[in-house]
């Protein structure tokens, strides 16, 4: 089947398998390797990509179901050559040891900071909560959306978040509300 969609602000029309997965349509028929595939449970985010803003775990969405819709990933962050502020953040803050849960946890941070430009810390571990990071102990991502959202065009600037300060869980709280969409039978 064709599909149609906007992704990264370019609209790409595409033969799809009706049952091929959006992260797999993004990495392996598109080339658009930012976006992480880290387990088969829908568990561990970092295959989180924006779908008409909304952060999605591209794992349980069909391609097909994202045809007529814009999706962002990782790689439409940056913006003439210029870093996003959350990327700005995860590299001054820290934010990431190996990497690879960090695409998805900045497009949720991006996500979050479009809905609620000043978060407090616990909106940012809520926004986080439906994912994983088994390096940072989340801390450093935590001050790294606090960093984004002091250092948004327009944005009052607010303190630096104090170093050493801050719960230091190895995870979030958990949320009633998870920021992070699941669409429920999508997956294979
Ligand atoms: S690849 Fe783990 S939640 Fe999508
Ligand atoms: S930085 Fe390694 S999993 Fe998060």
């Amino acid at each position: 089947m064709q599909v149609t969609m906007t992704v990264n602000g370019s609209e790409v029309t595409e033969d799809v398998e009706p049952r091929m997965l959006l992260v797999h349509f993004l990495r392996d028929q598109l080339g658009l390797t930012g976006t992480h595939w880290g387990c088969d449970t829908s568990n561990c985010g970092t295959c989180v990509v924006l779908v008409d803003g909304e952060p999605v775990k591209s794992c349980t969405m069909l391609a097909a179901m994202a045809a007529g819709h814009e999706v962002r990933t990782v790689e439409g962050l940056e913006r003439d050559g210029e870093l996003d502020p959350v990327q700005q953040g995860f590299m001054e803050c820290h934010g990431l040891q190996c990497g690879f849960c960090t695409p998805g946890m900045m497009m949720t941070a991006r996500a979050l900071l479009d809905s609620t430009p000043h978060p407090d810390e616990q909106a940012i571990r809520e926004a986080i909560s439906g994912q994983i990071c088994r390096c940072t102990g989340y801390t450093t991502i935590v001050r790294s959306v606090q960093w984004a959202a002091a250092h948004e065009e327009g944005a009052a600037r607010e303190p630096e978040p104090e170093r050493g300060t801050g719960p230091t869980a190895a995870q979030p709280e958990a949320s009633s509300q998870p920021r992070v969409t699941e669409h429920v039978g999508g997956a294979s």
